[in-house]
């Protein structure tokens, strides 16, 4: 997922965010930060910045005593007004990455993130995969129609456990009932295949591939499950507990999906699925 935002929607860039210089380390916030992957990246691409990371979970991908700058907090839960003994008017930076489906009540977390920000200088920045499947031209191929099907099921399920799954369209509007002004968005095509003709087009669809596929590999006891997936990762716990479905019908049902996403199930200079990041 990291080389389908670095690399395919930000280019190479870490962020979007111009960071201004001031006196003083520049203070950054990786909210939810999952491995840490960005933040050690960012730990070591700007060895002047303090960079602090907050999540439920401690961040697994770092020998710590390297990055003397990085400076993991958990367990910390982003849903509450404080977070830990951060200091509310300091970051430079914050940065929100892959929450849809973990954020019970945006507003409030837009609010609380406002609140972290540097006074008239900090900014944030967001950053989601909208998993609705789209396809151009419409309608849908006959055959990714079960794709169709297993996102109704999994917005209908994430809004009943109250962690919706959907990206939220008014999200400009959020960030400006929080506070934030001059809020721009970047709309980008993630695509199931890429246009032949376009190298990057091309290399965006290969790690959209990866990310929904990396499930497929070995899990931590080094045991490959081919019915593993990130379609599996995304609704096995809501279609089971909401729906009371079993675990090998979920599977089944997302391997289904999967499929759809190959090139090889229709013709690839045609094949029209794509995502928006
Ligand atoms: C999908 S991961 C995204 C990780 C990372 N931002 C990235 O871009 O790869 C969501 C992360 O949010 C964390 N999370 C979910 N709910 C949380 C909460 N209430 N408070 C703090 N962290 C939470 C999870 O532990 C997980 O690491």
């Amino acid at each position: 997922m990291h080389e389908l935002i670095e690399h395919g929607a930000l280019r190479g860039l870490l962020h979007e965010a111009r960071l201004r210089p001031r006196s003083g380390p520049l203070e950054i916030l990786d909210v939810g930060s999952g491995t840490g992957k960005w933040a050690i990246w960012v730990a070591a691409a700007y060895n002047d910045a303090e960079v602090t990371t907050i999540d439920l979970l401690p961040i697994t991908a770092v020998e710590l005593q390297e990055y003397p700058n990085l400076h993991p907090k958990s367990p910390v839960d982003f849903t509450r007004d404080r977070w830990a003994d951060l200091r509310v008017d300091s970051f430079d930076l914050v940065r929100l990455a892959l929450l849809c489906g973990c954020v019970p009540d945006w507003p409030r977390l837009l609010s609380t993130a406002f609140k972290y920000l540097l006074p008239g200088v900090g900014q944030i920045e967001l950053v989601e995969i909208d998993h609705t499947p789209r396809s151009a031209p419409e309608p849908f191929p006959i055959q990714s129609l079960v794709f169709v099907q297993w996102w109704e099921y999994l917005k209908e399920a994430s809004n009943r456990a109250g962690l919706p799954m959907e990206y939220r369209e008014d999200t400009e509007r959020l960030l400006e009932d929080a506070g934030f002004v001059d809020i721009s968005r970047k709309r980008i095509r993630c695509p199931y295949v890429g246009h032949p003709d376009d190298k990057h087009d091309q290399d965006t669809a290969d790690w959209l591939a990866n990310a929904v596929r990396s499930f497929e590999g070995d899990d931590e006891r080094g045991v490959r499950d081919e019915n593993m997936n990130a379609f599996v990762a995304l609704s096995m716990f809501h279609f089971t507990t909401q729906f009371g479905w079993s675990e090998q019908l979920v599977k089944r049902l997302c391997n289904d999906v999967l499929q759809t996403t190959r090139p090889q199930t229709t013709c690839p200079r045609e094949y029209p699925l794509y995502h928006y990041m």
